[in-house]
């Protein structure tokens, strides 16, 4: 989820991973709807097992990694092409200093619990700042 933009309005990250849990993927969902688009996030590394890579998606994200091993900023790091009559788009994001209370190497006992709770084959753990902790990824049928 992206962190909020108030976090006066949010009981913090607890209270984020329970709400990010259920709307996150409910606006996914309407977006892709309204819009003729797929849209997802994935990961190398998923928390929700929906944001397991396919086969480009995967190819994409460690050509991604590659390429920020050699000093190519993760901030500009994108992808398109059409394949298997859709076009594809990914875009790169990377982890910040705020992604880290929930995709860090230490995770509060709160947040680990609901962690717990809801993602119990999470993976999406040890990042480091810089890192790139998955993409967004887009595709639609190419008429
Ligand atoms: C409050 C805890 C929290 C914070 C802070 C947070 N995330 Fe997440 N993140 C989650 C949860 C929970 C999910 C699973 C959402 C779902 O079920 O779709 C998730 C999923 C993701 C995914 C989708 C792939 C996957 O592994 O399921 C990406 C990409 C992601 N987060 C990136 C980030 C980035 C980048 C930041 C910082 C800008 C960030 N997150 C900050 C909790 C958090």
């Amino acid at each position: 989820m992206e962190p909020p933009t108030n976090p006066g309005r949010f009981s913090g990250p607890v209270h984020a991973v329970s709400v990010c849990s259920e709307a996150a993927p409910a606006i996914a969902r309407a977006l892709s709807e309204e819009s003729g688009w797929q849209i997802k996030r994935v990961s190398l590394k998923a928390r929700n097992p929906n944001a397991m890579p396919d086969t480009v998606e995967r190819r994409v994200l460690e050509d991604f990694d590659a390429r920020r091993a050699v000093g190519e900023s993760p901030e500009t790091l994108a992808y398109s092409a059409e394949v298997d009559g859709e076009y594809r788009f990914m875009k790169a994001q990377p982890t910040e200093g705020l992604c880290l209370a929930c995709h860090g190497s230490e995770v509060a006992p709160d947040v680990e619990a609901a962690l717990a709770k809801y993602y119990p084959n999470d993976q999406a753990r040890g990042y480091q700042l810089g890192d790139i902790r998955g993409a967004f990824s887009l595709r639609y049928p190419v008429k």
